[in-house]
């Protein structure tokens, strides 16, 4: 019964998931999560910061401890779209080595695509068909258009939710003229990805990661003008097997908190305090990439990058 450790290294959050083979699948026996901002200083200066640095390193020794205690086989370890960009990468590495013994894979956003491609399709209902998914991070956001189980195209553009606050939204509430500016770089952005994806005609949209997380479930609340916690909407998302958002909701939604400052994002119901800081660059793309593309809303997945490295792992030994 083999067992696999999978680590992403985000530009907002570390994750792990701890997974062994029972008759040729993986069942889920350990996951963690640490929100490190790793993309923070690196969006900022182009280099991680040593509390960067330091407050992954300490997720990372708590994630190896859990690798320890569950024998993982195999454990891999890979990192996105900050360490792409950060020209001290190096030294973290040998930092992450020196500490876990780990090599860290720093893969670039086609491949972040192609895993979470895999993650999402070998699980999740209906995505053997034709759909879209979007997966907004940290750094980057990928687009990858799906038929019949394979990738038909798929752009990696830099709109990650942390990145855009860096680069775009200082202050707080944010200012008009930025937010102006960074609508106007979403929409160069989307343009380009357009002529590589054209208007994907796709019954299916899945979304995954924090902020399609976040959005799906205070979008519901703009739409019934009611509020409730996350326990309620995880609730709902048991029952129905899926947390949703309609494009015009989603609309409403960002434009309404990119004229609030951070407490009054806070407030608001679906969206957590970490969230809050970083929620506005990422709604507004996500309400762009929606209606530029035609799409009626999306279906949010928890699913992604670690699913895909699993997913891989397990085709390796089968
Ligand atoms: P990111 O760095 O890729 O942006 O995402 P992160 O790992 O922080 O979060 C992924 C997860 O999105 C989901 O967890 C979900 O709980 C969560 N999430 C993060 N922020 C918010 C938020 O502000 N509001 C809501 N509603 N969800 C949020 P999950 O995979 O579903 O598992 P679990 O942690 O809930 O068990």
């Amino acid at each position: 019964m083999p067992t696999f450790a999978a680590i992403d290294i985000g530009s907002n959050s570390c994750r792990l998931k701890i997974a062994s083979v029972q008759m040729h699948r993986l069942k889920t026996l350990h996951e963690d999560r640490e929100v490190t901002r790793l993309g923070e200083s690196v969006f900022q200066t182009g280099v991680i910061s040593p509390e960067a640095m330091a407050s992954t390193i300490r997720a990372l020794k708590r994630f190896h401890k859990a690798v320890q205690l569950h024998v993982a086989d195999k454990v891999r370890v890979v990192a996105t779209s900050a360490m792409r960009d950060a020209r001290n990468a190096a030294a973290f590495t040998e930092w992450v080595k020196a500490t876990t013994g780990w090599n860290v894979e720093v893969i670039s956003g086609l491949e972040e695509g192609h895993l979470i491609h895999l993650g999402v399709v070998t699980h999740e209902v209906g995505a053997r068909g034709r759909c879209l998914l979007i997966d907004l991070g940290g750094g980057s956001c990928e687009v990858t258009l799906s038929d019949g189980g394979r990738i038909k195209s798929m752009v990696s553009m830099p709109l990650g939710a942390v990145r855009l606050r860096e680069e775009f939204l200082r202050s707080d509430p944010p200012a008009k003229e930025d937010v102006a500016r960074l609508k106007q770089f979403i929409d160069r952005e989307l343009k380009r990805a357009e002529k590589k994806l054209g208007t994907p005609r796709v019954g299916l949209v899945i979304a995954t990661s924090g902020t399609a997380s976040a959005l799906a479930e205070a979008s519901g609340h703009v739409r019934k003008g009611r509020a409730t916690n996350k326990t309620l909407a995880k609730k709902r998302l048991e029952r129905v097997g899926a947390l949703t958002a309609d494009t015009p909701d989603v609309r409403r939604l960002a434009d309404r908190l990119a004229k609030m400052n951070n407490s009054e994002r806070e407030g608001v119901p679906g969206i957590g305090p970490r969230r809050s800081e970083i929620i506005v660059g990422g709604s507004l793309v996500y309400a762009s990439l929606l209606e530029r593309m035609g799409l009626k809303g999306f279906r949010y997945s928890p699913l992604g990058l670690r699913d895909g490295m699993l997913a891989q792992m397990l085709a390796e030994v089968d």
